[in-house]
Order: structure tokens, then sequence, then C-alpha cells
């Protein structure tokens, strides 16, 4: 069952999905080269303490840390390491989440450490607007179907792959409600978007092939052939009115 938010819920989904954003924010500045994805863990516990708000992430399925600090040929699920030395010309995906008054908020950016080749500033731009498309696509009338297939036409236009093991969420009282939100899928299918559900929208668009491997951490997913990967999330409401990105600032 999906379940259909309240005006009033909206309101608390967005304070949770604007402060995930303001830290997100707040991070790309300190990931340059040198940093450690320790480094940065520390800073978003330190931000969330600060703030008031609780991790989403750390004791989630056992997951040990508040941040996901994925770099270059990872995917998704990068654990923080002090071992982990950021370097010019890396790209780093950066997903984080908070419960604040009960209600989740949960985003992701991928960014440039330093300067980049302009191929991985290509994966990340690509990825960003197969994200912007897709939360266009989150219109009354509309079907699921319609927001994963933009995601998919969008990549394998430009050359690149979805990746299929993960997918984006439903999002209120939890992390993860339904439905499951794929990154591939066909025009005109899956559940009709109705005014009031909220979801998480995450594009893993991948350089090379599509498959993924998990690393023996049992979390770091990172790419099959070792290419680069790229990943954003929003939050976006249905409404009367279009699409509500909660977690724009
Ligand atoms: N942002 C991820 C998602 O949407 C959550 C990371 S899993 C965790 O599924 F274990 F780190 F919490
Ligand atoms: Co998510």
């Amino acid at each position: 069952m999906i379940i259909c938010k309240s005006a009033a819920e909206i309101e608390k989904l967005r304070r949770s999905g604007r402060m995930v954003r303001q830290v997100l924010g707040e991070i790309r500045e300190h990931a340059r080269p040198g940093a450690t994805t320790l480094d940065l863990e520390k800073f978003v516990a330190r931000r969330f303490k600060e703030l008031g708000a609780r991790s989403a992430f750390k004791g989630y399925r056992g997951y040990p840390c508040v941040l996901c600090a994925s770099v270059n040929n990872e995917i998704i699920h990068g654990i923080p390491s002090d071992r982990r030395i950021l370097k010019e010309g890396d790209i780093l995906s950066l997903d984080t989440g908070v419960i604040l008054d009960g209600y989740y908020g949960d985003s992701a950016i991928t960014v440039p450490v330093g300067a980049i080749s302009e191929s991985a500033q290509r994966l990340l731009k690509v990825t960003e607007e197969a994200l912007e498309l897709a939360l266009e696509q989150v219109r009354l009338g509309n079907r699921l179907g319609d927001v994963s297939a933009t995601v998919q036409h969008h990549a394998e236009r430009n050359g690149y792959t979805v990746v299929r093991e993960f997918v984006g969420h439903g999002i209120g009282k939890s992390m993860h409600e339904e439905p499951q939100i794929p990154n591939y899928g066909q025009p005109g299918h899956g559940p009709v978007l109705k005014e009031g559900m909220v979801f998480a929208i995450e594009p893993m668009v991948n350089a090379g092939v599509a498959g993924v491997k998990v690393l023996d951490d049992n979390w770091t997913a990172v790419t099959a052939d070792g290419k680069l990967s790229a990943h954003f999330e929003h939050m976006v409401a249905v409404t009367k009115n279009g699409p509500d990105v909660l977690t724009r600032l």
C-alpha cells in the first residue's frame, strides 16, 4: 500500500528533507583532496547533533555510519573510513538521512573532488538531469513507470547504463515505504500517482556496464567493470500543482 500524506505531514517531510540538503551542501566544501571520508562522517554526525536531528542511516540494518560516501566506481553504501583519502579528480557520492519529529529525510548528491575529467563531469551532469526530468514526471494521473522510464531513457540516450539492483522508494514515517522506484521501466505502467504520495527518487547511473558487485564489507556496491558511477536523490510530493520537491532549499 502506498501511504498518502496530509499537507501537514508533507511540511514535516520538507523540514527533514531540507535539513539533509543543507548538510549535504556543507559537506561539499569539505570534500577536498587530502580529506578522508571519515572526516566527512564526523562532520555530518556533529551537524546532525547541532541541528537536533537523529540519523536515519546509523543502525539501519546494522549500517555503522550516518553518511554513505562512495568514491568513483563505488555506486552507493560506501562506508566512511580513515583509510579512504580523497584525491583530486575523484567523484564522491554523498548520501545521508535524518529523522526529525518522526519524519524521514533522505537525499544524495555526487560531487567533484577538485578538478575532474570532462567524462566524469558529463556523467554527473547526465545523472542529475535524469533526476530532474524524472521529478517533472511526478504529476497526478501519471504512472510510476513514467518516472522510472524517464531516468532510464535519459541515461541510455547518453550512452550510460542504469543500476537495477537498487531502487528509489516511498518515504514518510519510515525511510523505505512502498512503492519501490526502479531506475528503469515502461511508460504507462505501474501505480497511478495520487495526491499526497511522497517519493525518494534516486538514479544510479554507470559509465560502463550496469552490473554491480557488493564488497566483503557487505555494504559497498561497486560497478562490475570498475568504471565510474554517479548517484543523486531528491524527495518529491505529488500535489495538485505538480511536483513539489521537498529537498529543494
Ligand atoms: N539513501 C539510502 C536509501 O535510500 C539509504 C542508505 S542505506 C543505510 O536506501 F543503511 F545507509 F541507511
Ligand atoms: Co533513498
